[in-house]
């Protein structure tokens, strides 16, 4: 998941041609607003060929030579989910094609390269690779006590993440990660297709063509993530398989919404820090709203400056002549620490629950969709856009107009 530097756009070359390092730097520099940062080497023998931060990633190479191949087929799998790479190349033929394809070059020049093509590939490559560099919002969930709404809520979020894009429908991952009693599967309808025994001997097999196969798709469009339930087994996960497979949700997807099981894993901590929203989720109980409190502290504690864990109590009902707990006595407890409140609508919960579908598709505008919506989206709104690619696509065109 990488970002620019400070500029916003910057191109990493690794090249051994003097003369095309040159024509590189009377392309790309000319306006200066390109950082570009060649490393004079090959790509089999440098030491240090550092792409993070890029957001074009030119490797020039002698695609005859097997030891000059391997080291790139080398490169592309320890970037995996980097900057995309466009090769040049000496010698080509359908072979060295094939094996650029299966390696995920973006693309491939064969020389003598002109700069104008090479511009060209570089801005379409970037942009064709917005919504993947582009950094994932993470809304993750997590539980004070068991059936406090954790799966609805995040269904609810991820379906109001999905509809929330102005013009275009940002793309939204459900992941359920409550691999005992995980129901977000149900709960939409959906087939589980997440397979865990076929990813844990080896984490590293997971990528975008098998993340693909493990999806869920729901008819809203929402992808979701999910394991088929296996209630009599307790067992933990490999953390790498599991941090691998945020990392490439967050990777191929504008939002994820995370559904936490309630017992603290290995791996816990660190979706937790990947987290960019927190929410711990309460029923409107005194030992619920304790339980919420203590986790904020206990999270707050391991995380330090990372995610600021947020409580919904869900279910709320406000009870004008009853001695039960009333908002003043919620914002009393926790400060603020109290993202809000969701209203307590068992009937239609139930109603989108039983048929699979959202809550606005049975009843549009109704009260916890709202309320919901103010919970999650003035910060979702406030996204900002992948510049990358379209700040490098005006400044290419910038240097090739001069
Ligand atoms: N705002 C609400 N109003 C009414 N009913 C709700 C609301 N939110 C959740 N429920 C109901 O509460 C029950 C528990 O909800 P849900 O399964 O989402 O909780 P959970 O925290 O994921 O539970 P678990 O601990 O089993 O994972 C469900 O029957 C659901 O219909
Ligand atoms: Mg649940």
């Amino acid at each position: 998941m990488s970002k620019s530097g400070t500029n916003g756009t910057s191109v990493a070359v690794l090249t051994a041609d003097s003369a095309f390092e040159q024509a590189l730097r009377t392309t790309f520099g000319a306006s200066g607003q390109i950082d570009l940062r060649v490393t004079s080497g090959s790509i089999s023998t440098v030491d240090e060929f550092r792409v993070d931060g890029a957001t074009v990633v030119i490797i020039d190479l002698d695609a005859g030579r097997g030891e000059e191949m391997q080291a790139l087929e080398r490169m592309m799998l320890r970037s995996g989910g980097g900057p995309p790479v466009v090769v040049v190349t000496q010698g080509f033929d359908a072979g060295v094609a094939r094996s650029l394809l299966q390696m995920r070059v973006a693309d491939f020049l064969v020389k003598p390269v002109q700069p104008l093509e090479l511009v060209r590939t570089c801005a379409r490559v970037a942009r064709s690779n917005v919504t993947e560099t582009a950094e994932a919002q993470i809304y993750t969930f997590i539980p004070a006590v068991g059936g406090a709404g954790v799966t609805t809520l995040a269904i609810q979020t991820a379906l109001l993440l999905l509809s929330s894009g102005q013009r275009v429908r940002p793309t939204t991952c459900l992941v359920d990660l409550d691999f005992q009693h995980g129901a977000c599967a149900d709960y939409l309808d959906l087939e589980p297709r997440l397979d865990l025994k076929e990813i844990e001997p080896r984490p590293e097999r997971l990528d975008r063509q098998l993340l693909e196969i493990m999806l869920s798709h729901h008819a809203s469009g929402l992808e979701v993530i999910a394991a088929p339930n296996r209630p009599a087994e307790m067992r933990t996960f490999d953390p790498d398989m599991v941090t691998r497979l945020l990392d490439l949700v967050s990777s191929h997807f504008d939002y994820v919404v995370i559904d936490m099981p309630r017992t603290w894993f290995s791996w816990t901590d660190s979706v937790l820090l990947g987290s960019n929203r927190l929410f711990i989720v309460s029923e409107m109980t005194v030992p619920s709203l304790k339980h919420a409190k203590g986790l904020v502290g206990a999270i707050r504690e391991r995380l330090g400056d990372g995610p600021k864990p947020q409580v919904i109590v869900n279910r709320f009902e406000q009870r004008m002549f009853d001695a039960g707990l009333k908002k003043s006595d919620l914002e009393q407890a926790l400060g603020p620490d109290l993202a809000g409140t969701v209203p307590n609508n068992y009937r239609l919960v139930r109603e989108a629950i039983d048929r699979g579908v959202p809550l606005e598709e049975v009843k549009p505008g109704n009260n916890i969709s709202l309320q919901l919506k103010r919970l999650m989206l003035p910060q979702a709104a406030a996204k900002a856009p992948a510049a990358d690619a379209q700040g490098l696509m005006k400044r290419l065109s910038l240097s090739l107009a001069k």
